[in-house]
């Protein structure tokens, strides 16, 4: 039967993730992984979620397995609003930040509206955009001004101000403070994704764009990288206005975010668990970061440079500009070793010779073997 007749105008813009086909080709234990953007196992607190699974449903009986408040339980709301001082009302839980994405676009694009978002950016987000159909717009942050498209509506700026994803960059005060300016004087809203912001293993917190532009900013954060993906569980802080819209949306989209999650997610937050286990992540992943600096140091051929992220999950590689990594990848994989190529991440698949690499996933042991691997096929 031929269905192409069913499906609707907007699955026309619907994008495959080259990242996920990869893992649907490939054992990832199979091979020398520098490809997903997957937490460390070590990092998931499992005795301590056992215990709160018996805890919670002690605490709460059937009200954790029940429907609930569509903007999240209030407990979990209200561990958010203390850790990050924001008013509860302030606050919805999403169902991961991936939802937050996609269910600010869909209140605030229409087709052919702009977006506005740095370049490369996250491959999700792009997904999203383009199944809306919106009018993706890749800038230069410094060259923001003179890429304001003239004559349409530009709705927001995606920006992942902290640890980039790919990049692993974090946005100055400066620029944060201009894309602020640009915002007001031109009348668009910020998206704020910033999932990676408590991973920081050097330096000083920027103050988030949400704080300097509290009116106009909806701030993502989301507990994939600070407790468990598996968790599915993320928030939006905005202003009360903004979250009513996406508050109704998220009725159509799943009516609550997932009950008992939340409440163990709450005990995990409000009871200090989250700290503990955030400062050995912190650890973890800085030894993992600087062995990766140190192999692709020792390793890479001359000619080839790389990020070198305060935080986060990822760094980004710059090859000599004959080198496509596209063309490249299929037989890095052959030979055993995964990254993502540079390009899926821009949003003209330009920059070819780029790759992201992620240092949180692959065991220390086995980063030496498949960085050698990699910069054998350079
Ligand atoms: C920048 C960015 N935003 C959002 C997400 C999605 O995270 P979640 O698991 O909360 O849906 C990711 C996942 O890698 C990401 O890198």
């Amino acid at each position: 039967m031929d269905y192409k007749e069913f499906f609707s105008a907007d699955t026309g813009s619907f994008m495959r993730s080259p990242v996920r086909e990869i893992f649907r080709k490939v054992d990832l234990s199979q091979i020398y992984s520098f490809a997903g953007g997957y937490p460390s196992a070590e990092t998931f607190p499992l005795e301590t979620i056992e215990r709160l699974s018996s805890e919670v449903l002690r605490k709460y009986g059937a009200k954790a397995l029940q429907y609930g408040a569509t903007q999240g339980v209030p407990e979990l709301r209200e561990a958010i609003s203390k850790r990050y001082g924001v008013p509860v009302e302030n606050i919805q839980i999403t169902t991961s930040s991936q939802q937050g994405i996609d269910v600010c676009t869909r209140v605030l694009v229409d087709p052919g509206d702009v977006v506005l978002t740095t370049n490369p950016t996250y491959l999700g987000a792009l997904q999203s955009f383009k199944s809306y159909r919106a009018d993706v717009v890749g800038v230069e942050l410094d060259k923001l001004e003179e890429a304001l498209p003239a004559g349409k509506k530009v709705k927001f700026f995606y920006a992942i101000p902290d640890f980039q994803n790919p990049s692993g960059q974090t946005m100055t005060l400066q620029q944060r403070e201009k894309l602020v300016d640009l915002a007001r004087k031109y009348d668009f809203l910020i998206v704020e994704d910033s999932p990676y912001r408590e991973l920081r293993y050097e330096g000083q917190p920027v103050p988030t764009i949400y704080s300097l532009a509290p009116e106009r900013t909806l701030h993502l954060g989301s507990f994939s990288k600070i407790m468990a993906p598996g968790f599915r569980l993320g928030w939006i802080i905005g202003a009360p206005e903004l979250l009513d819209q996406i508050y109704v949306c998220k009725q159509a989209l799943d009516l609550c975010p997932p009950i008992m999650d939340q409440y163990m997610a709450a005990e995990f937050m409000a009871g200090g668990e989250l700290d503990k286990n955030l400062a050995h992540t912190i650890e973890l992943y800085r030894d993992k970061r600087d062995y990766l600096l140190s192999l692709l140091e020792k390793y890479m051929p001359a000619g080839v440079s790389w990020t070198h992220p305060e935080g986060g999950l990822f760094l980004f590689v710059t090859l000599p500009e004959d080198i496509d990594t596209v063309a490249l990848y299929d037989r890095a994989l052959a030979a055993g070793v995964a990254y993502v190529a540079g390009s899926f991440f821009y949003v003209d698949g330009s920059h070819k010779n780029t790759m992201r690499l992620n240092f949180s996933f692959l065991d220390k042991e086995r980063m030496e073997p498949g960085i050698k691997l990699l910069s054998s096929l350079l």
